[in-house]
Formats: structure tokens, sequence, C-alpha cells
């Protein structure tokens, strides 16, 4: 554990110390890990609030924090599934681009059970929380089924 910590910052101070040179912005390289990125945090962040939804951990705020923080990344997820990324080290399917509207539509279905879920946590009703966490798994689940590929 504390090797792969001291291992990101090495490899994150080699970034900010090369980087930043004549390469192009938004490589589609860079926007895939990117948005991989977004992903893994909105998962972090659910991961937290079943964690404390259970009563696992108590911590103060620790409910809001994370549920606001997978309604504002999932949010930005929006834009990081532009034309031109669908090759790559990526599971996003092809789908995404063929098919934007339906795309579009369970981002947005699953923005309203995150929304659903950040107003639970306001409340501090667990109970509330943990029925507000059905539909905001079942509609990450519904979106990779359609639009990642699996392995
Ligand atoms: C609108 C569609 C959509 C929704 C909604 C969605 N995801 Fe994703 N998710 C994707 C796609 C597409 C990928 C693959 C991205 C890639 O590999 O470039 C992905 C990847 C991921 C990954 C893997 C990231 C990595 O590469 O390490 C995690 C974790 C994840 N999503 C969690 C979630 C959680 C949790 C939710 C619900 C709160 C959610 N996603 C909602 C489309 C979605």
């Amino acid at each position: 554990m504390r090797h792969s910590i001291r291992f990101t910052a090495a490899a994150l101070l080699a970034v900010l110390v090369m980087g930043g040179t004549a390469s192009a912005v938004n490589a589609p390289e860079h926007v895939i890990k990117y948005r991989q990125n977004l992903m893994k945090s909105v998962g972090a962040h659910l991961a937290n609030v079943v964690l404390l939804a259970q009563g696992r951990v108590d911590f103060a705020d620790g409910l809001v924090t994370n549920a606001q923080a997978i309604v504002d990344l999932l949010q930005d997820s929006g834009v990081a599934f532009p034309e031109g990324t669908a090759e790559g080290d990526t599971r996003a399917r092809a789908k995404i681009w063929e098919d934007p509207a339906k795309f579009d539509a369970a981002l947005e279905e699953s923005l309203a059970t995150v929304r659903d879920l950040a107003a639970a946590a306001k409340s501090g009703d667990l109970a509330v929380v943990n029925a507000t966490l059905i539909p905001v798994a079942r509609s990450c689940r519904s979106c990779h089924l359609s639009f990642r590929v699996r392995n």
C-alpha cells in the first residue's frame, strides 16, 4: 500500500517535471485516461457512501461530501466522451458515438438517481439513503451494460 502511494507520487512528479511541453491538448489517450479517472472517482465515492450508509464507518459530513462528489463528477463525465476517443486503451463501446441520444439519456437517468442520493444524504436519514442506492447502482450498471465493453 505504502509502496503504491510512493510510486504514484514519483510518477506524478515525473509528469509534472517533464510534462507541459509541446504535446497536444485533449489527445485521445489523455481524454480516455481522464474519463477513466473520473469514473474511478465516482466508484470510489459510491463505495464510501455504501460504507457510511451501512454504518460500517461513521464520519460527520462524509455522506454529504461523497454523495455530492458523485453528482459533480458524473455530471462532468458527459464532456469526457468526445468524438475520436473510441479507439485505444478504452472499454467505451462505439455505440456511444453511434447513438449519442441514447448515451445522453442513460447519463441523465443516472444523474437523476445520484441527485436523489445527494438529497437523501443531506436529510441524514440512512434508511432513505440506502433506498436511493439501489436505483443508483442500477443506473450505473445499465449504462455499463449498453456502452462499456465487458471484460
Ligand atoms: C452514461 C453511461 C455511464 C454511466 C451512467 C456510468 N458509467 Fe461508468 N463507465 C462508462 C463507460 C463508457 C466506461 C468506460 C470508459 C473507458 O474505458 O474509456 C465506464 C467506466 C467506469 C469505471 C471503470 C473506470 C476505469 O477504467 O478504471 C468505473 C469504476 C465506473 N465506470 C463506475 C461508475 C459508477 C459507480 C457509476 C454510477 C454512479 C457509473 N460508472 C455510471 C459509462 C457510464
